[in-house]
């Protein structure tokens, strides 16, 4: 399709019987930390808490009447689920959810709420969508698509629209989050059209990059794996139809990972009050790093918050990453001699700093190593500087500030080493957050192993952290992988990690 005519169909697309016109926040702390005016568009105050309700209603007021009284379907454990519920609600049109059986209670409830019928199926977004599939078939349903679609696309686009309305000063670049891309395709042609000087970019978690993967083979590619942490985005292909816009029409592509989402929900929180999801934030993180790599100063960006449907208890999560997130926090392994005042000695060369964790168990008369987290200035260097100190000083340091294995279970276990020298091997899980998850873990394990560790922390997440020490003849450690493998959940071995080495084993 042409640009012109993918902007014809956003300057016509029907959202405001449903859709609010969203405004404009300025963000005066930000943007004098950043010496940049940033703009955040508020996609977090639609009725629906996303953006998603102006592709959905879109794509619904194209349907003939007959296609109406059949009623409409769509397989989603997100925002796009409760944006087709609410527009078909307005509409009178019966609408059908199905949703995969871990979805978290809150967003069943919302698409409930809404009115629609929510068929939970599968553990797995294939299984649902599969079962969406039969019930087209047996009922006649229209199945309305969550990205790939030229009509939810300039839905969305009408964002793109607004921008240009309500900013007429300069702007020199906006920053979309990507999931399967629909929401930027529509925003890219409306704003590339109008204005190509204005620069337009694609903010994808690390983990989902399936934009960036595409633009880099020149074909959209499947990613063997997903990562969760911002689900809205979590999307392993991007879709065909943006894909068509987006090869042509962006002018590239900024990964960021867990803890710089989370600096920007705090940051977005911070200038507003607003709390947005993960992937809501997604497009802040973004626009800090095209500040950070590029050097920009006195220029206007404009960032999308597209969504605030949050976990409550997720929030914990999100606050214990925001000043790692922020590079403001070093975590460090360091070993000190044991004995008395060399504590002491020790926070001297650390020097007037805060020092935001530390943990140490006796181990040895020889050396404790000490697991602790010191306050820094962003940007790296304050943390260099930090561990060149303690390196002149003679201490044996590790940096650990980018291990997950320290962040996640190492700093709430410290010390937990055995008495007597034994073998082990140590794996990290992420076990879906179900009942029976457990058990399902514990039964694919062979009868002969015993656990000698086991840690598991709750944030609240769709996947929950496992740290898991196992004892195993010596013959099935290089198999152990298999009885893995048949479970399914997604594992990383840890026996060589150096902070496992260094606190645990
Ligand atoms: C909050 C939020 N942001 C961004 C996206 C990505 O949108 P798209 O799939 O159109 O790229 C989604 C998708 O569901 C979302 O829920």
């Amino acid at each position: 399709m042409l640009l012109e005519d993918i902007v014809k169909k956003i300057l016509q697309a029907r959202v405001y019987e449903a859709a609010r016109e969203t405004p404009i926040s300025p963000t005066p702390s930000l943007s004098k930390r950043f010496s940049n005016q940033i703009l955040i568009k508020r996609e977090d105050l639609q009725p629906v808490f996303s953006f998603k309700i102006r592709g959905a209603y879109n794509k619904m007021a194209q349907l003939d009447e007959a296609q109406k009284a059949k009623g409409v379907i769509a397989a989603s454990a997100g925002n796009h689920a409760q944006g087709l519920a609410m527009a078909a609600r307005q509409m009178g049109v019966k609408a059908v959810i199905v949703m995969p059986r871990v979805t978290p209670e809150i967003k069943v409830q919302a698409v409930r709420g809404w009115g629609a019928r929510v068929v939970l199926k599968g553990d797995a977004f294939g299984e649902a969508l599969a079962h969406a599939k039969e019930l087209i078939d047996e009922h006649g349903y229209t199945y309305i698509p969550p990205y790939d679609d030229n009509d939810v696309i300039a839905g969305q686009g009408t964002v793109g629209m607004e921008i240009l309305r309500q900013h007429s000063g300069p702007l020199d670049a906006v920053f979309v989050p990507v999931g399967g891309g629909g929401l930027l395709a529509g925003v890219a042609a409306y704003i590339k059209y109008l204005r190509p000087e204005t620069k337009v970019f694609g903010v994808e978690a690390e983990d989902s990059a399936c934009l960036k993967a595409a633009l880099e083979a020149g074909e959209r590619v499947t990613l063997d794996q997903v990562g969760v942490f911002a689900e809205g985005v979590a999307v392993a292909q991007i879709g065909e139809a943006p894909f068509e816009i987006l090869r042509h029409h962006v002018d590239g592509v900024i990964t960021v990972n867990t803890d710089e989402m989370c600096a920007a929900v705090k940051d977005i929180f911070d200038d507003t009050r607003a709390v947005s999801e993960t992937s809501g934030a997604l497009s802040l993180a973004g626009l800090k790093k095209y500040i950070q790599q590029t050097q920009v100063r006195d220029q206007t960006l404009l960032c999308i918050n597209s969504g605030a449907n949050i976990n409550f208890d997720r929030l914990q999560h999100v606050a214990e990453r925001t000043e790692l997130g922020e590079q403001r926090e070093a975590i460090l392994a360091v070993q000190i001699p044991e004995r008395p005042g060399s504590f002491k000695q020790f926070c001297r060369v650390i020097g007037r700093r805060m020092v935001t964790e530390f943990n140490y168990r006796y181990a040895d008369p020889d050396g404790a190593h000490i697991f602790v987290g010191v306050q820094v200035k962003p940007g790296g260097e304050d943390r260099a500087e930090v561990i060149r100190r303690l390196r002149e000083a003679d201490y044996p340091v590790e940096d650990l500030t980018d291990n997950e294995l320290a962040k996640l279970h190492i700093r709430h276990l410290g010390g937990g080493r055995p008495r007597e020298r034994f073998e082990e091997e140590v794996y990290r899980f992420e076990f879906p957050e179900r009942p029976g998850a457990l058990m399902n873990f514990l039964t694919h394990l062979p009868a002969d192993w015993n656990i000698s560790l086991f840690h598991y922390r709750n944030h609240g997440a769709a996947y929950g952290r496992v740290l898991v020490g196992l004892q195993m003849p010596n013959g099935d450690r290089a198999h152990a992988e298999k009885h893995f493998d048949r479970i399914g959940y997604r594992y990383w071995k840890e026996t060589d990690n150096t902070a496992y080495r260094l606190f645990m084993a």
